[in-house]
């Protein structure tokens, strides 16, 4: 058959509050125009993230009251560091409350000042965390990533040659290079499995170890299998394997594709930094059979790896990106393309060009979805990254607008209602107007910025 169907039945619903475009045209006002301030209940549709936001199963509630609350020792670590090896045979692994804990805790042992730390784009969270201990973070991802445009396969791929000529010059300040995949911060794109290898390669060369953020491991084997030469006979857990057997260590987010609610873990080879990562794992999570998670949550991860390789639900979950990018690119909104694996992405400077970047046209449509349609995204462009230590303010490379889709929470119809909404402001683009900033914390201000409208 042609439709690809939600590969699941609901058992379990919560009841979507609806609201009027006048009450949230007054809800904007009290919020200050900054969607993180909203009352989830006050959203019709909540695509602020993917993380920590799936529909968890009918067997991973079933884990959650199998889970062991035992301190030390427990048959939940049990089950979770047998999922996890299944998929990725790390020689330790070191569950934390969820990804950026596992990131803390890697740099603070590798991390410091004089270290450079490449990867194709690092996350935020990451960024701050190598940044926090004094080192510096670079971005490597290649050309065709930064073109929203572009429709190259594989446009998280890292930049060989620049990252050969990066450890030729830093050598040995290198003290890891990463590959984050999907790369989110580039659009939710894929790496190939040949540059994964090559990365490794090449980092092996030099004698610097390779790690994976994993977070989205199971969307980045799908594309491989879709699209890399080679692969597309090959189950998913095979790929994913041979992603990570080329690996020295992971950090991961089980919020994202482990279809848990929270949690993470740290994977090492190296026996003596994994004997320190526990050690700061017992000072800041817990003992290195829970580490900041509780057995249940623990149980839950080892389901949801189980669920998250499946096939049908890997098509079913891109093919939702590329229906609403599809559509979206029909009615000329520019997005980026080819659609990503958890988010579709608008290019909000160039949909929305008589709004300059200095007046955030990423906040402005962000703040258009939701008064007329209800819909929360995020802002990420000038808003987020615009601001610098120094207190000067420049344009971000670009601004997007992020509709990041929780796994397993929304239908077809709601896509489709996604789309309309997009009509609607298709049709009333030119009055979109800008916004200043008219309160903001020294740094992260996205999260709690005051904002007010540019008079018309
Ligand atoms: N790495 C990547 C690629 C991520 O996308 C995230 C989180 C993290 C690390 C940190 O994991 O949230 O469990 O501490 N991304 C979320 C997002 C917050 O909305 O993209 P965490």
């Amino acid at each position: 058959m042609k439709t690809i169907i939600e590969p699941f039945r609901i058992k379990s619903v919560e009841p979507i509050r609806f609201t009027t475009r006048e009450q949230r045209k007054a809800l904007l006002e009290q919020v200050h125009f900054n969607l993180f301030a909203l009352k989830s209940a006050d959203v019709i549709i909540d695509l602020l993230t993917d993380s920590g936001t799936s529909a968890m199963s009918a067997e991973q509630w079933a884990a959650v009251m199998r889970g062991d609350e035992s301190y030390a020792g427990s048959p939940s670590f049990l089950r979770f560091e047998e999922a996890v090896r299944n998929l990725m045979d790390f020689k330790h692994i070191i569950p934390t409350h969820q990804g950026r804990a596992a990131e803390a805790i890697l740099f603070s042992l590798i991390g410091g000042e004089g270290k450079h730390i490449p990867s194709n784009t690092h996350f935020d969270t990451t960024r701050g965390n190598i940044e926090g201990t004094g080192a510096l973070a670079h971005d490597l991802v290649i050309r065709e990533g930064t073109d929203p445009q572009d429709l190259h396969p594989f446009k998280g791929n890292m930049d060989l040659e620049r990252l050969e000529a990066f450890l030729a010059e830093h050598g040995n300040a290198v003290p890891c290079v990463m590959t984050t995949i999907t790369n989110n911060a580039g659009g939710g794109q894929p790496v190939s499995l040949e540059n994964i290898r090559e990365t490794a390669r090449i980092a092996h060369q030099h004698g610097v170890p390779f790690i994976i953020d994993g977070c989205r491991f199971a969307e980045n084997a799908w594309f491989i299998k879709q699209r890399e030469p080679g692969q597309s006979d090959r189950p998913i857990e095979a790929i994913v394997r041979d992603m990570f057997s080329v690996a020295d260590g992971m950090t991961m987010s089980a919020k994202k594709d482990a279809f848990a609610n929270i949690g993470g873990w740290l994977a090492l080879n190296d026996d003596d930094l994994a004997q320190r990562a526990r050690t700061r794992l017992i000072q800041t999570e817990g003992f290195p059979t829970y580490g900041g998670l509780s057995g249940r949550d623990l149980d839950a991860i080892a389901q949801g790896l189980s669920e998250i390789v499946d096939e049908d639900y890997l098509r079913y979950r891109v093919r939702t990106n590329e229906y609403i990018v599809d559509r979206l690119d029909k009615m000329g909104v520019p997005v980026v393309k080819p659609a990503g694996g958890h988010a579709v992405f608008v290019d909000a400077r160039a949909w929305l060009d008589h709004i300059r970047p200095l007046s955030y046209p990423g906040q402005a449509l962000a703040v258009a979805l939701y008064e007329i349609g209800g819909i929360r995204t995020c802002e990420i462009g000038t808003v987020m990254f615009g601001r610098h230590p120094d207190g000067s303010e420049t344009p971000a490379a670009m601004d997007l607008v992020r509709l990041a889709m929780p796994r397993r929470a929304y239908t077809q119809s709601h896509a489709d209602y996604i789309v309309e909404v997009f009509e609607e402001i298709v049709a009333t683009r030119d009055r979109l107007q800008g916004y200043r900033i008219v309160e903001e914390p020294p740094m992260m201000r996205h999260f709690t910025a005051k904002f007010a409208p540019l008079a018309g």
